[in-house]
């Protein structure tokens, strides 16, 4: 097909045209929690194009937990792309987890990649490991390799998914941190248990990345950067509510 003059003008139009991006982390859905987070999702559904869950979306990876979301989810109009954390594990079954939910209309990141309205959103979990010369490498016993491979694993889906994105704006979604900036608040004992620079290394490999977002730090900072200068948010629900005072992060992109 050829575009008309006019045609191709518009369609770098819509290109152009900023996505409003909301973005929570860490709901932690209870099972005795009723109807948590309807009336926000219809209130985001108004005011963004889009929603990213920056996981932590269950206390514990329960069944209950995950429908509850997902009836919730329900009332949000808009695209939602997200990935779990690691609470979303804990009961050893995140796959089940991830069907209620992607049933529920969450489009899943876990090395996948998709496109909404000219924008790419790329992501997984991602794994801890540090920062700098705090960075765990895979040296000495079997179990500290194992560690580090699931780290690097992690890492690998993340490159997976940016490669698959030819948009001139992506997003990033991980659950752990890219860097060091947005852990600061945390005690600095436990940092490395907060994120890995190896994630924030590979955001810096590829170009367009406009935004990275995470959660999983509650005490961290909002704001930081990686090394290349990509933005970063912790968009961790408690942090949004309790240093800035809002619900949710709302970007454009
Ligand atoms: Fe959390
Ligand atoms: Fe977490």
């Amino acid at each position: 097909m050829t575009l008309s003059p006019d045609a191709a003008n518009d369609t770098q139009a819509v290109s152009r045209t900023p996505l409003r991006l909301a973005a929570i982390g860490d709901l932690h859905v209870g099972e005795n929690m009723e109807r948590p987070y309807r009336e926000l999702f219809s209130k985001i559904s108004q005011e963004a194009d889009v929603l990213a869950l920056c996981g932590d979306l269950t206390n514990f990876g329960k069944t209950p937990e995950a429908e509850i979301l997902a009836e919730d989810l329900r009332a949000c109009t808009i695209p939602v792309v997200g990935v779990l954390g690691n609470h979303d594990y804990e009961c050893g079954q995140p796959d089940e987890v991830a069907r209620i939910l992607h049933e529920a209309g969450l489009k899943l990141l876990d090395g996948e990649a998709y496109e909404i309205e000219g924008v790419g959103f790329a992501g997984c979990k991602g794994f801890i490991g540090g920062f700098g010369r705090g960075m765990l490498s895979a040296f000495g016993e079997p179990a500290i390799k194992a560690f580090v491979q699931a780290s690097v694993d992690e890492n690998l889906k993340l490159e997976s998914s940016l490669r698959m994105l030819r948009t001139e704006r992506i997003v990033v979604i991980t659950h752990y941190s890219p860097v060091q900036d947005t852990v600061e608040g945390e005690p600095p004992e436990i940092f490395a248990f907060l994120g890995s620079a190896r994630l924030g290394e590979t955001i810096d490999r590829f170009e367009g990345v406009t935004c990275a977002l995470h959660g999983h730090a509650h005490r961290g900072s909002y704001e930081g950067r990686t090394t290349g200068g990509v933005p970063v948010y912790n968009v961790a629900r408690p942090l949004l509510n309790r240093d800035l005072g809002i619900e949710y992060a709302l970007l454009e992109v």
